[in-house]
């Protein structure tokens, strides 16, 4: 069971919007109107079309996620999520990001989607350590992969070495 899942994640080192999945995850800002790092890489990989898109649905809350047509993209859909601004860990972030990730995973679900890439939600500008959010990014994708069988491939795409280094020490020894 273990190993089945193990072969349904990979890492990956690059730009999200390189790749050749079903749908890509943004993070984003609650207002889905663009912003910088992979949100900005996103919508300028994407064209103008994602933008409009992103103009009808009202924003997201934290935690939550909105599917939107990938446009210029490989990725056929775009899943844009709210991950919490880091604010020392008692607030409730950690519950929060794994929604993120569960969200996510939802929709791919509702949506037969069989390929997903995430990258490491909230990490950059919204300042939650990268060890911790990969803690629970990759518990909340393992734990949600147990109970469905849809979802062929998961991929975390990490912008910068010393994220993916995090991801693999972490599949390598998850203590
Ligand atoms: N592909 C994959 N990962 C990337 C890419 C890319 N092209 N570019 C950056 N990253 P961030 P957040 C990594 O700041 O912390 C935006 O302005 C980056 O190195 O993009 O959730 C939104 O509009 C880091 O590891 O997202 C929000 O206002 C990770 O993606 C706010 O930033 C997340 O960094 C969201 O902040």
């Amino acid at each position: 069971m273990i190993s089945e899942l193990i072969a349904r994640i990979e890492t990956y080192r690059g730009s999200i919007t390189d790749l050749n999945v079903d749908v890509i995850v943004n993070a984003a800002n609650a207002s889905l109107l663009g912003g910088g790092g992979v949100d900005g890489a996103i919508h300028q990989a994407a064209g103008p079309g994602l933008l409009e898109e992103c103009r009808t649905l009202g924003g997201c809350t934290t935690g939550d996620a909105k599917i939107t047509k990938g446009y210029n993209l490989k990725a056929k859909f775009v899943i844009h999520t709210v991950g919490p601004v880091w604010r020392g860990g008692n607030y409730g972030e950690a519950e929060l990001l794994a929604n993120c990730y569960r969200c996510c995973l939802e929709l791919t679900r509702e949506h037969d989607l069989r390929s997903i890439a995430f990258p490491a939600i909230s990490t950059g500008a919204y300042g939650y350590p990268v060890e911790a959010a990969a803690r629970v990014a990759i518990d909340a994708t393992r734990n949600w992969l147990i109970g469905n069988t849809t979802l062929e491939r998961v991929v975390f795409a990490c912008f910068d070495e010393r994220t993916l280094s995090t991801y693999e020490r972490l599949f390598r020894d998850p203590d």
